[in-house]
């Protein structure tokens, strides 16, 4: 319910939150992270559950039907049960959801479902245990695999596995991802590396497209279409035709998906983000911390949607088409501070 038609300068409504509620992560992806020193946010800029639940609050009251818990990795959150009780709260919410890299969700799946969490999003780029240290560079790949078993048992459903896939490191594990995923009911998403950052030094011959990844699953196990969940989701969805579970593909490179965009993003101190490779934000902490009135804040936040023209991904597909797209050529807020 958008009680005032919020749109932005391309129509878009405001749908979707995603709150990052740390940039602090325990895995260093090679895609995402992949330096082991950076400079993090300071502690004392980090909102207090109660900040963040009272802009939340805002945010719904502005439209958003959706919240995302986000990271880095969301369970270094300390705690995080407790926000998402008061999140499960908010009258309007339909859907509170969170991403996560499991390495710590057997310890926390049970509190969390029972705080009021609906469902869980898993990245696991392999099951191959030498291939998931190439991928993470981090040795946990049996957490990952008890953490979605507890979540199966705590209730959480449906369980997503989120698999960004790169070239010549683990385009060999697309068939055994989807195997593991089918044999034990989770729904198995291929994502297709993006530029997204500075740190990943990210090169498009590295990406492996949705066109790919679709013949190689169909040739093994043939798949049906289902379309998106709705416009603004950025996967297409397919079930596999011998009833076998469900697919997606988020082909954010070769299939742009901004016309639908209804995303905003918070970071975890605080600053209104419209677009995943933007590199400017909305300092909305400061008008928290100055003490700002809620209609202040809200006015704070619908200028800033009202004025949002971000379109990156469509505009790089434009670039790469017409030979002018030059990767690094832009600076970009890490994904490790917007939680993808
Ligand atoms: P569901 O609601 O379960 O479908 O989740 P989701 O796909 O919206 O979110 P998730 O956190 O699982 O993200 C999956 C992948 O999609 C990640 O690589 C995200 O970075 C990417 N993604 C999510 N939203 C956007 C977006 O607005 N733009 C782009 N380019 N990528 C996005
Ligand atoms: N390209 C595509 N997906 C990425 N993610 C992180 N970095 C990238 C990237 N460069 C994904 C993670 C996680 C989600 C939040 O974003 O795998 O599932
Ligand atoms: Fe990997 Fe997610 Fe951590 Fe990034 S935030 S390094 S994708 S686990
Ligand atoms: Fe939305 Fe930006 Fe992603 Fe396009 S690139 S779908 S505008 S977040």
């Amino acid at each position: 319910m958008a009680p005032d038609g919020l749109k932005d300068a391309l129509g878009r409504e405001m749908k979707d939150l995603r709150i990052s509620v740390t940039d602090r992560c325990n895995f260093r992806c090679r895609y995402c992270m992949p330096l082991e020193q950076y400079e993090w946010i300071d502690r004392r800029q980090i909102l207090s559950f109660e900040e963040i639940t009272r802009l939340a609050s805002l945010f719904v009251r502005l439209g958003v039907e959706e919240i995302r818990l986000t990271g880095g990795e969301p369970l270094m959150r300390h705690g995080l049960e407790n926000l998402v009780s008061q999140l499960a709260g908010l009258e309007g919410l339909k859907d509170l959801s969170l991403t996560t890299n499991a390495s710590l969700l057997g310890q926390k799946a049970g509190l969390l479902a029972r705080a009021g969490l609906q469902r869980v999003n898993v990245s696991l780029d392999s099951i191959n245990p030498q291939k998931f240290r190439d991928m993470t560079r981090r040795d946990y790949l049996s957490d990952v695999i008890a953490g979605l078993s507890t979540a199966a048992e705590a209730g959480l459903n449906p369980i997503k596995v989120n698999s960004v896939i790169e070239r010549g490191i683990n385009d060999g594990d697309i068939l055994d991802l989807v195997e593991f995923s089918r044999s034990n009911g989770y729904w198995i998403r291929f994502i297709e590396y993006m530029d997204v950052g500075n740190s990943n030094n990210w090169i498009s011959e590295r990406m492996v497209s949705k066109q790919e990844i679709l013949e190689l699953i169909n040739a093994r196990y043939p798949l049906e279409t289902i379309e998106r969940a709705d416009p603004s989701a950025p996967a297409v969805d397919y079930r596999f035709a011998d009833g076998g579970g469900k697919a997606g593909v988020i082909a954010s490179v070769t299939e742009p998906f901004c016309r639908g965009c209804t995303r905003a993003r918070l970071t975890a101190d605080g600053k209104l983000v419209l677009c995943l490779f933007a590199d400017d934000s909305h300092d909305l902490k400061k008008l928290l911390r100055a003490g700002a009135g809620d209609d202040d804040i809200l006015d704070s936040i619908r200028s800033a949607w009202e004025s949002r023209r971000n379109r990156y991904s469509e505009e790089r597909l434009e670039a790469m088409n017409s030979g002018a797209y030059e990767p690094g050529s832009r600076r970009k807020l890490e994904m490790i501070s917007l939680g993808g």
